[in-house]
C-alpha cells in the first residue's frame, strides 16, 4: 500500500481523507495543532510545523508521495525529498512559482497567459512612483492568505493602504464575473476540466456570497477560460489538481487572477455534485489510477459557513435543523472547536436541476445558518 502524506490538517486535508477511505492508501498528516480537522481521520498523525525544513523533511522521508493543503509549506524540504524519490503533488517547481505572487505574475507574462498588467514594488516609496496605475490592486509577494495581503487602491489618496514590502501592483479589472476553473493533471500529462464555477461576490462588502456551478457563460467565453486554464497547467508542468481563478471583464475579456496548486474551496460541491470529486480525483492522480469523470450529476451551489462577526469561542451551529430539513442539501461541518469572526467553519452544498431552486436555497441557508458561541466579543 502506498504511504501518502498531507502537509496541513485543515478542512482540505479532512475532505481528502474522507475520500482516501475508499482507496488502498496509508495516510499521514502533519500539522502543529493535534486537534485540527484532519487529525482523527488519518492513519498516522505527526505534530509538526509545515514551514520548518526538518519537520517537513523528517515527515516526508520514507513516504511514497506527499501533497499539500496550503502553499506556505517548506519548499526546500520538498525539493530535497523530491530529489530522493518522493513524489510531490504539485511538483516543488510549480509550487514555488505559485507561492510568491510576484513570481506567479512573472510566470503568466513569460508564458503569454492573459493577466492584468502589473509592476513590482519593493516598498511604499516605490508605490508612489506608479500613481498612473490606479485604480489598482496591491498584493504582498509572500505571506498573505485569505484576502489578507491584498489591498484595492482606488486613487493616490489611498496609497497608505499599500505594502511596504515586495509586492505586485496590478491594474484593477472591471469584473463582470469571477470564475474558478479546476483542472486535473495526471502524472502522464493527461488533463480533464471540471465545469467552471461562478464565485458570486457581494459588491458592497467584497465578500464571497456563494458559488454556483456550472457558471452561466457564453460559449466563446467558456472556451477562452478552458484554453487559458489548460495553458496555465501545461506551463506549470506538474501533475495534481489546480484551481485557476479568472476574471471575466465587462467586455468579455478573460484574465487569470491566480492559481492554487491544490484542491480548492471553489470545488467543494464536486463531492456530491460531480461523478468524481476534486478529492477523489487527487487520489486517482497520486495513486496512479485513471482520471475520473468530472461531469456534473446536477448543478450545484456552495454556501461557506463562516464564523459570525462578534463571536469568538466554542462553536455552536444555529439553524442546522432547518437546513437539514431541506431536500438535496449537504452539510459539512469541519470540526473546528472554536469559532472566530470570518473563520471557515464548514460549507453547505445544494444540488438542483433548477437554478432558481439553487439561488433560493443558498439565500435561505445564509439567512438561517449561523456559527456563533456563548462568548460574545
Ligand atoms: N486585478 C484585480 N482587479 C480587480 N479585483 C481584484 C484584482 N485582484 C484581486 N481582486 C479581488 O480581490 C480578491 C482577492 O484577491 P486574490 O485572489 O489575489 O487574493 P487571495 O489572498 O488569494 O485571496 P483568497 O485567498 O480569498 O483567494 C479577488 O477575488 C478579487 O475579488
Ligand atoms: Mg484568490
Amino acid at each position: 500500500m502506498l504511504k501518502v502524506g498531507i502537509l496541513g490538517g485543515g478542512q482540505l486535508g479532512r475532505m481528502l481523507l474522507q475520500s482516501a477511505a475508499n482507496y488502498p492508501v496509508e495516510t499521514y498528516v502533519m500539522e502543529a495543532d493535534e486537534n485540527c480537522p484532519a487529525a482523527h481521520l488519518c492513519h498516522h498523525f505527526v505534530k509538526g510545523n509545515i514551514r520548518d525544513f526538518n519537520d517537513v523533511y523528517q515527515f516526508g522521508k520514507g513516504l511514497d508521495a506527499l501533497t499539500i493543503e496550503i502553499e506556505s509549506v517548506n519548499d526546500d524540504a520538498l525539493e530535497k525529498l523530491e530529489a530522493e524519490g518522493v513524489n510531490v503533488y504539485p511538483r516543488t517547481k510549480a509550487l514555488r512559482i505559485i507561492k510568491n505572487k510576484i513570481d506567479q505574475k512573472k510566470f503568466y507574462a513569460a508564458h503569454e497567459i492573459p493577466s492584468s498588467d502589473f509592476v513590482i514594488t519593493q516598498s511604499l516609496r516605490e508605490l508612489e512612483l506608479h500613481t498612473d496605475f490606479f485604480p489598482a490592486v496591491h498584493k504582498l509577494g509572500s505571506g498573505g492568505y485569505d484576502g489578507r495581503g491584498v489591498q484595492i487602491i482606488s486613487s493616490a489618496k489611498e496609497m497608505d493602504k499599500g505594502f511596504d514590502a515586495p509586492a505586485v501592483l496590478e491594474k484593477k479589472v472591471n469584473i463582470h464575473k469571477e470564475i474558478a476553473q479546476i483542472v486535473a493533471v495526471s502524472t502522464t500529462g493527461q488533463t480533464t476540466l471540471y465545469p467552471p464555477v461562478d464565485m458570486v461576490f457581494d459588491p458592497d462588502l467584497n465578500l464571497l456570497n456563494y458559488q454556483i456551478s456550472p457558471a452561466e457563460l457564453a460559449d466563446q467565453i467558456l472556451w477562452k477560460i478552458e484554453a487559458i486554464a489548460l495553458k496555465v497547467v501545461k506551463a506549470l508542468e506538474s501533475p495534481g489538481i489546480f484551481a485557476v481563478e479568472l476574471f471575466v471583464d465587462k467586455l468579455g475579456e478573460v484574465y487569470v487572477n491566480e492559481t492554487a496548486p491544490r484542491v480548492h474551496n471553489s470545488g467543494h460541491h464536486t463531492i456530491e455534485g460531480n461523478f468524481s470529486s476534486q478529492f477523489d480525483m487527487l487520489w486517482r492522480i497520486i495513486l496512479g489510477y485513471p482520471l475520473g469523470n468530472t461531469a456534473a450529476i446536477f448543478p450545484a451551489a456552495i454556501v461557506n459557513l463562516l464564523g459570525e462577526p462578534s463571536y469568538s469561542g466554542l462553536a455552536k451551529y444555529d439553524g442546522l435543523d432547518e437546513v437539514l430539513e431541506m431536500d438535496n442539501v449537504f452539510v459539512h461541518i469541519y470540526g473546528k472547536k472554536e469559532t472566530r469572526p470570518g473563520r471557515k467553519m464548514g460549507h453547505v452544498t445544494i444540488l438542483s436541476a433548477d437554478r432558481k431552486d439553487l439561488t433560493y436555497k443558498q439565500s435561505r441557508i445564509r439567512h438561517v445558518l449561523k456559527v456563533v458561541s456563548d462568548d460574545q466579543l
